[in-house]
């Protein structure tokens, strides 16, 4: 009897300071319209001095587990995937896992940038899978607002910091096939691009943490064509069609990205997660932000086919269709 992944609880978390465009044009040379023109951004919010990473990933995953009706001794696995852990080491999910009060199983963060959920979470797909764990928290937790430099208009008006986790359950597909659950992840990345989108800093090349340097306009357009193909491969890998999709949760980069590839399905756009507005971009935490959002006001109901979709640095993308 094969066995699925079923998402059993969702949980958000955002820190309590909120900074609008306006803000952010006193600091450097830009305008609320040029923001909201070009992104769709109209505020972020921002961690205080001391409020950490995991600090975030533990409120997240507490909500996710309280709705999965679970206890973080019930948990065997953690995946978190973060850009900006607390510390180099060890893996900010230990952290997490300790302060959960999970006493076994393994903890690990995973490392791919704004589609860094997407892969955490076909991780722990496949471990629930293969039976190697039966509980798996996965997380996307940022404190992006660490690594942004704030000269740099180009980049530091795009990013905010939050987090938000899921809980998967190990359940039997039952005979007729799966009903609910994981259908199926995708995963791609293409080094030959990771100066598009990067770091300038880092423990082995200048043993600084470093800021975002991109390369957006390319950036962009990688984007569009890259999400349009993985898309269209988890459709055809499910025998599923564009109609078939109730819901698109896409990582949080840029309004124009997810008007795009909503565009490319032929989605009217009450069919579209968006939290761009409101969160900016919070990198890993994006999808897991706007699908515990759309989870807790009744949007994604039981049967609903939902389509998780993001693009990141690597270059990363990936996509996981998941049957609700
Ligand atoms: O999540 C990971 C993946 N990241 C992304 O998907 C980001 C993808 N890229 C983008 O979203 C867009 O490329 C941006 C929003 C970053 C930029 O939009 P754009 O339409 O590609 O603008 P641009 O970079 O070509 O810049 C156009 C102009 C430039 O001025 P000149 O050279 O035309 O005089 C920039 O200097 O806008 C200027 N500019 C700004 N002006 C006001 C750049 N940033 C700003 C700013 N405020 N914040």
């Amino acid at each position: 009897m094969s066995i699925r992944s079923v998402i059993v609880g969702c949980g958000a978390h955002l820190p309590a300071k909120i900074v609008t465009n306006d803000d952010l044009a006193k600091l450097v040379d830009t305008s609320d319209e040029w923001i909201q023109q070009r992104t769709g951004i109209k505020q972020r919010h921002i961690a205080a001095d001391g409020e950490l990473t995991s600090d975030l990933a533990i409120a997240a995953s507490q909500k996710a587990l309280e709705r999965a009706g679970i206890s973080g001794a019930d948990l065997d696995l953690i995946v978190l995937a973060t850009t900006t852990p607390d510390q180099t080491f060890p893996a900010t999910a230990a952290t997490v896992q300790a302060k959960l009060g999970m006493l076994g199983g393994a903890a690990f963060d995973v490392q791919a940038v704004c589609s860094g959920f997407i892969y955490a979470l076909a991780i722990a797909d496949n471990f629930i899978r293969v039976g190697q764990a039966k509980n798996a928290l996965v997380i996307g937790a940022e404190t992006f607002s660490r690594i942004l430099d704030w000269t740099d208009r180009g980049t530091c008006v795009l990013f905010g910091d939050g987090a938000g986790a899921v809980v998967l359950k190990a359940e039997p597909a039952s005979e007729e096939g799966v009903r609910r659950g994981i259908l199926s992840t995708h995963l791609h990345s293409d080094g030959r691009h990771r100066d598009l989108l990067y770091v300038d800093g880092g423990v082995s090349s200048t043993k600084t943490v470093g800021h975002v340097r991109m390369n957006g306009k390319e950036v962009f357009r990688h984007a569009v064509q890259r999400l349009a193909e993985v898309v269209d491969e988890s459709l055809t890998a499910n025998g599923l069609t564009q109609a078939d999709i109730d819901w698109l949760v896409p990582h949080q980069a840029n309004r124009r990205i997810i008007d795009s590839t909503a565009r490319k399905l032929s989605l009217s756009t009450d069919k579209v997660v968006v939290t761009v507005a409101r969160h900016g971009n919070t990198s890993a935490a994006s999808i897991p932000l706007a699908l515990a959002e759309a989870v807790e006001d009744g949007r994604v109901r039981q049967g609903d086919l939902v389509l998780l979709e993001a693009m990141g640095g690597g270059l990363t993308w990936g996509a996981a269709l998941v049957r609700w």
